[in-house]
């Protein structure tokens, strides 16, 4: 079943029934200032860092799901309703809601009246717009009430969840006009406030959330909107929310426009005051003059279409199929925006508490999005740069606010260096700015230590290199990839994290074949920008060391029919024929299949089979199998799941593209695409009811074929899977991938397709190409064309000239 359908032209899904099988979300703001909204108007805000600046609260996993947001009342005589159903949950006469590029509109209609509510976030703008239109659409004049509403987060949204000895004391506001600023612990430390604000008159307002509501009562009946008489209440302490009373009369035909603002301020320390007590408002009206008219408004969302435009010209397919164009030239660079904006921070799945910033996600999720904004890029990769140790090792995760790793975590898994190999080549790939290796960059924050980014490359791959175990692999450390291969943390306390328990490191003889094929791929990557460099002794030193990677996976990561997963802190194999459950792993036969090791001898065929075979199924390829049934100790979180979730055996989508890449590596172009079909979202609308995450966003994980409910989906949105099947789709699959003297073209597509149609902006030219497939083939290229001349291989050049190009591929 389907709860509504993609508007391609307008980039928007449109949703038409509101009890979606789960909050089908929108994101609104792309750079400081954020907000979170369900297609029901749930959802919260903050600025910049979803932990420490929270400006709106909001209640998680509650009953009902999704409670809480920005959130209209309409009191039309008796009947009470709000235009996204939710909270009143009275029955509409006609609902849509619009998630487009970084805006949503919910439009409710009732009674002859329309609400339509229009959620954005301007450009370069430190709020949230939210234009509420009214329109009589009957024949008598109709005179309603309208309340807004928003609830105030004190700031820290973990202690704001539980510190409430001190939380009730603590909350104050300041209302000027139809302005309501909160100011909640303004006159100590912080330097910060929040307004919610109109552009008309108001006839009342409520910042005590008691007193709105009625202490028993909840969202979808709040005492003051059923009397239909704001208390101007002030609030001290307590909870502190803002919500404005609006008298509205309106004409047959007549439509009346509402501007809210939903903003932040930050002062100096002697800018703080106007007067004793009194904020200093200034910035705040600033922005409120620049959103005051409608005009105004509509100018703001043009601008921010317009931006959208620009970024999704960059990377155009048309391929006929609109499934896939929708997904490539739309929502999957959408969702790389957000999962570079977010990591896995902020979403209805993680809280904005727990997560800061990955190390390794953060740097895989560049490669999705370094085409849109490359500047913002080159920013990222310092910062994540910055949270390096001298060793080469990291910071698993750091807060975006400050920039800082996080103690907490702490580091120590093994994966994470080589991972900003990645994110360094894709930057330089695509801008050819090999300028950014000479930047001076902090180890762990501190300027003193700085050295140059390429050393910090250097580091993160010696890193490696002096952590090899007794195999000669490498070790794990905490985890690799999968943060649940915990093969040094023996935890059998459920009181402590799996992760972050005791690292029995010493004497360990864990090791990842996983690493290893990463280690492989990003290794030579390594080499070939110091060759780049003119550096060849160390190109030929690093060589040496992949080299020997090589030899190490044939001899000790190959099972006889597919790679193996890791060895235990034993030294035992994990993913082998020889183990009684999780005999194969998806990853280590990904990573080594994308590194193409022992090709030629026919091991990545066999290990490509081996995971058709047993880890294939209808909804996606599973992470192991068979699924582990009972707790490992020495394995730690991953046989804590049961079977068929999550890294037990779930279809976990991240991973599911390295296989992609794998299967085009020995040219299964068929394989490829049947595999990203199963996942890809928008092929799966028709299955809302099972899929139950959004059909325009991959989700991080679908219940795999072990599982009570094979095919339903969780924590869509923020999930390296957005990055990885953008990369495998575009790069590998549709084959148009950056590279440093040109744009390579390179596909590997099913024998049924005819062909497809291109368009790649690539530093400063626009490439439209053209593959044809006359012959039925996969992959290999008999004819290159550049604008309409033979070309001599499938590299086409760096024209930056401005101009238009055509290039012509033909299969054969
Ligand atoms: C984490 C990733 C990790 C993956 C697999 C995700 O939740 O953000 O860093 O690689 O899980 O465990």
């Amino acid at each position: 079943m389907k709860y509504g359908y993609f508007d391609d032209k307008n980039r928007e899904y449109v949703i038409t029934n509101p009890r979606t099988p789960w909050p089908w979300i929108n994101y609104l703001g792309n750079e400081d200032f954020f907000s979170l909204i369900s297609n029901s108007a749930g959802g919260y805000t903050f600025y910049k860092d979803a932990k420490f600046r929270r400006i709106t609260r909001y209640r998680y996993n509650n009953v009902p799901m999704d409670s809480g947001g920005k959130y209209f009342y309409i009191k039309d005589g008796e009947n009470i309703w709000s235009p996204g159903w939710k909270p009143c949950k009275t029955e509409l006469d006609s609902y849509e809601c619009r998630h487009g590029m970084n805006y949503t509109n919910i439009r409710g209609e009732k009674n002859g009246i329309t609400a339509n509510v229009l959620y954005f976030v301007p450009l370069k703008t430190w709020a949230e717009v939210q234009k509420l239109t009214l329109t009589n659409n009957s024949k008598t004049v109709r005179k309603i009430k309208v309340f807004s509403f928003i609830e105030w987060c004190l700031w820290n949204a973990a202690s704001d969840m539980e510190n409430f000895q001190r939380n009730f004391s603590t909350g104050e506001v300041e209302i000027e006009g139809s302005v309501i600023y909160h100011k909640t612990e303004y006159k100590e430390r912080r330097d910060h406030y929040a307004y919610y604000s109109v552009n008309v008159p108001i006839q009342g307002y409520d910042t005590d959330r008691e007193s709105f509501f009625g202490l028993y009562n909840g969202f979808d009946e709040p005492q003051v909107v059923a009397e239909g008489k704001p208390k101007n209440t002030e609030a001290h302490g307590w909870s502190p929310i803002a919500s404005h009373c609006i008298e509205v009369e309106l004409k047959p035909g007549e439509s009346k426009d509402f501007i809210f603002v939903l903003g932040y301020v930050e002062n100096k320390e002697d800018e703080k005051w106007e007067s004793k007590n009194i904020i200093n408002k200034k910035k705040a009206k600033e922005t409120l003059a620049k959103f005051n008219t409608t005009a105004k408004v509509d100018n703001a969302l043009a601008d921010l279409r317009k931006y959208w435009d620009n970024l999704l010209s960059i990377y155009t397919v048309n391929s006929g199929d609109d499934k896939l164009d929708r997904i490539v030239n739309i929502w999957n660079q959408y969702q790389c925006m957000i999962t570079f904006c977010f990591s896995r921070s902020a979403s209805f799945f993680e809280s904005g508490i727990g997560r800061g910033m990955g190390f390794r996600d953060s740097n895989q999720d560049l490669t999705g999005f370094v085409h849109q904004i490359p500047e913002r890029a080159r920013e990222r990769i310092i910062d994540i740069a910055s949270t390096q140790f001298q060793d080469g090792g990291c910071y698993h995760q750091y807060q975006p606010l400050n920039k800082r790793g996080n103690n907490d975590i702490g580091g120590g898994f093994n994966d994470d260096p080589l991972w900003l190999i990645l994110g360094t080549v894709s930057y330089i790939k695509e801008t050819g700015d090999f300028g950014i290796l000479e930047e001076m960059v902090p180890f762990d924050n501190d300027i003193s230590v700085a050295r140059s980014l390429f050393d910090h490359l250097t580091v993160s791959f010696d890193h490696v290199v002096n952590n090899l175990g007794p195999h000669g692999l490498p070790l794990i450390g905490r985890a690799d990839w999968n943060d649940c291969l915990n093969l040094n943390c023996f935890s059998n306390d459920p009181n402590e994290s799996f992760q972050t328990t005791e690292n029995k490191t010493e004497g360990s003889k864990a090791e990842s074949v996983m690493i290893a094929g990463l280690f492989v791929v990003y290794g030579r990557d390594y080499a070939n920008l110091c060759n780049r460099l003119g550096k060849h002794n160390e190109a030929k030193r690093v060589q040496k060391h992949v080299d020997k990677m090589v030899d190490v996976i044939k001899k000790y990561g190959w099972d006889g029919e597919w790679f193996i997963r890791a060895y235990d802190y034993y030294g035992r194999k994990i993913g082998s024929n020889e183990n009684e459950e999780a005999k194969i792993f998806i990853e280590s036969n990904g990573w080594c299949t994308m590194a193409g090791i022992g090709k030629e001898e026919g091991l990545c065929n066999k290990a490509l089979n081996a995971v058709k075979e047993r880890l294939d199924s209808k909804y996606g390829i599973v992470l192991n199998n068979p699924a582990f049934t009972k707790y490992y100790i020495e394995y730690g979180e991953i046989s804590s799941y049961p079977a068929g979730y999550k890294e037990n055996a779930g279809v976990f989508c991240h991973n599911n593209p390295w296989i992609m890449i794998g299967e085009t590596v020995v040219g299964n172009g068929n394989r490829a695409w049947e595999y990203y079909r199963k996942i890809c979202p928008s092929y799966l609308e028709e299955i809302s009811d099972l899929h139950k995450t959004e059909p325009y966003v991959y989700a991080q994980m679908v219940a795999g074929k072990d599982a009570f409910k094979p095919g339903e989906a969780k924590n869509s949105w923020l999930t390296g899977t957005a990055s990885w099947n953008f990369y495998a789709v575009t790069q590998y699959m549709l084959g148009i991938r950056p590279d440093y003297d040109g744009l390579l073209i390179d596909p590997c597509i099913p024998t049924d397709w005819k062909g497809f149609k291109a368009t790649r902006k690539f530093r400063g030219a626009t490439y439209r190409i053209e593959v044809v497939n006359p012959n039925g083939k996969s992959k290999g290229i008999s004819e290159v064309m550049v604008d309409g001349k033979p070309h001599k291989s499938n590299l086409i050049p760096v024209f930056g000239d401005g101009k238009e190009h055509s290039v012509k591929v033909v299969l054969g």
